[in-house]
């Protein structure tokens, strides 16, 4: 079954958004199967924006993940990759759809939020980078 990894990042916390971010993707029908509130490293943050290494951006970047705690999270569900990152909406909050968490609660690149795994690689990646395998749960419902 198919896995995302998605982080509140610390604007997303404090702004108490955790709980509307959980209630969206559990009402999409996502089962939680890892999540735990962490307080980036900075070699966690770097490794994890490894990619954007030489962006610009990049030292501002690793600057705010690590500023303060994050939720980090795994889903899981049928094409749980590519719908969440729509449900998360662009990267851009300005020009994110509204009805999509950026669009509805965010106005700033670097501000914007939450983060999504952006391809089924990427995901199973960033799962290993921010979850101990006993940390995540295999279940079935039970009700
Ligand atoms: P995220 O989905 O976590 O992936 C990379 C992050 O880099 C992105 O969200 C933005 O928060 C950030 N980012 C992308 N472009 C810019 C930019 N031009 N200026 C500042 N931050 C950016």
């Amino acid at each position: 079954m198919e896995r995302t990894f998605v982080a509140v990042k610390p604007d997303g916390v404090q702004r108490q958004l955790v709980g509307e971010i959980l209630w969206r993707f559990e009402s999409k029908g996502f089962k939680l199967v890892g999540l735990k509130l962490i307080h980036p490293s900075r070699e966690l943050a770097e490794n994890h924006y490894d990619v954007h290494r030489e962006r610009p951006f990049f030292g501002s970047l690793v600057e705010f993940i690590t500023s303060g705690p994050v939720v980090a999270m795994v889903w899981e569900g049928y094409g749980v990759v590519a719908s969440a990152r729509k449900m998360i909406g662009a990267t851009n909050p300005l020009t994110s759809e509204p009805g999509t968490i950026r669009g509805d609660f965010g106005v700033n690149i670097g501000r914007n939020l939450i983060h999504g795994s952006d391809a089924v690689e990427t995901a199973q990646k960033e799962i290993a980078l921010w979850f101990k395998d006993d940390e995540l749960v295999s279940w079935e419902p039970t009700i």
